[in-house]
């Protein structure tokens, strides 16, 4: 143990005791944070990559957003929905308006806006639809990622995710991503949805083939499916626009949103839809306490203010530009692929060079926060707020990493 990091190996063994082990960080104990850089308990600066997965799109501490949070926190933050609250309803304007629908269900985590997706699902196909009662299904795509309860991970196909938690609900059927042959097959007059991520993040920033969103829209509308699009980790700016469907400029049924609504402070998922769709859902059928609560509804509002702006959307795209070119500079010296939407890549390693984990270990001593998905892929995805000198010192480390460079 070196002197300078005395602090933050206590505190690794303190989270080593008594926080269960249902993840395994690198070993970075981060203590304060300021756009896109992080301070740990011994004072050392990291640049972070990751951003939460996406939840801190805006960076940490964004003052518009601190300042929205503070303003609430002193007038009201908790009043479950028995009553209205000022905050609510002026947020799911913004957010309907936002995402050019008609009306927002809120929830607090992603599983859980996942979860209401697939209830609202279901409720549709039973009452508009006309399909029998509890016939319904759901078409997902293999190697996605919606979250982790018991429902949802029964339609994965990540073992650690999955095994040794059934037994799963029924209903699902899994095609393989971007098979548009396979999805329609799997498509029966009792299909209540296909749910995916237009761009799947935890499996390692997969894009699917050019014309597959449009497709699947046409094709979803054609068979009377609704087209539920993902949009937790993709979505609110990461990749150059709003939403991943307005890479193909295709609008699903129902947006499922949740991360960075939050502002990286609270917890804020919601799905957005039409009336023709959330209308089937009645007073008893859904709720939760803390969904819909004024200090989330203030800071999900400002995080829709921000995004009107499309600020944030042209600097992903432009930066996002920037990290694409730098990364496929490396391709042949130790990188094999390269998939960048926005301020968002996966880059796949040689395997024979590094893993993945090894990667983010070697970037971290050089002060720089990633998180690795599977095996030898890393996924990039740093704050919308960073610094274009930043992003090229950040391309500079993984470069010297990947290709053994020791300055
Ligand atoms: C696409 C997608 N859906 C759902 C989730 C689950 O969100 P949460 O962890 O907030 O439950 C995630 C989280 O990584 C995600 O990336």
């Amino acid at each position: 143990m070196t002197t300078a990091n005395v602090k933050n190996t206590a505190a690794i063994e303190v989270d080593e005791t008594y926080v269960a082990h249902n993840y395994h960080p690198l070993p970075v104990v981060v203590a304060e944070a300021a756009g896109a850089w992080v301070t740990d308990l011994d004072g050392k600066r990291y640049l972070d990559c990751l951003a939460g997965y996406s939840a801190l799109n805006f960076g940490h501490g964004h003052p518009e957003l601190l300042a929205t949070a503070h303003g609430q926190l002193d007038r009201v933050t908790l009043t479950s929905r028995a009553f209205h609250n000022a905050e609510l309803g002026p947020f799911c304007e913004a957010l309907a308006t936002l995402a050019g629908k008609d009306m927002v269900l809120p929830m607090n985590t992603g599983a859980e806006a996942v979860e209401t997706a697939i209830k609202v699902s279901r409720k549709w196909a039973y009452d508009v639809k006309g399909v029998p009662a509890d016939q319904a299904n759901i078409v997902v795509g293999q190697g996605n990622f919606h979250g982790r309860t018991t429902t949802i991970v029964g339609f994965s196909d990540d073992p650690g995710a999955r095994d040794g938690f059934g037994p799963f609900t029924p209903g699902f059927r899994s095609v393989p991503y971007g098979d548009l042959a396979a999805l329609d097959a799997a498509i029966d007059e009792n299909t209540a949805a296909v749910l995916m991520e237009p761009i799947q993040g935890e499996g390692g920033v997969i894009v699917p083939p050019e014309g597959f969103l449009r497709e699947v829209r046409e094709l979803t509308t054609r068979r009377r499916v609704l087209f539920v699009a993902d949009e937790i980790q993709s979505g609110l700016g990461r990749t150059g626009t709003t939403f991943a469907c307005d890479l193909e400029e295709v609008v699903p049924d129902i947006y499922i949103l949740g991360k960075a609504l939050g502002g990286g402070i609270v917890p804020v998922s919601a799905i957005v839809a039409n009336h023709d769709v959330l209308d089937v859902i009645h007073p008893g059928n859904h709720g939760s306490t803390f969904g819909g609560n004024p200090l989330a509804a203030a800071v999900g509002h400002a995080v829709v203010d921000l995004l009107a702006t499309g600020e944030y959307q042209q600097r992903a795209a432009r930066l996002g530009q920037r990290l694409d070119e730098g990364l496929r500079a490396l391709i042949g010296q130790g990188v094999l692929a390269v998939r960048a939407r926005g301020l968002w890549a996966g880059v796949d390693v040689d395997p024979a060079l590094m893993s993945g984990r090894e990667l983010c270990e070697r970037l971290a001593a050089r002060g720089v926060l990633a998180k690795e998905t599977h095996g030898s892929t890393v996924r990039l995805a740093p704050p919308l707020v960073i610094e274009e000198g930043d992003l090229d010192w950040m391309l500079e480390q993984i470069g010297a990493v990947i290709t053994g460079r020791t300055d």
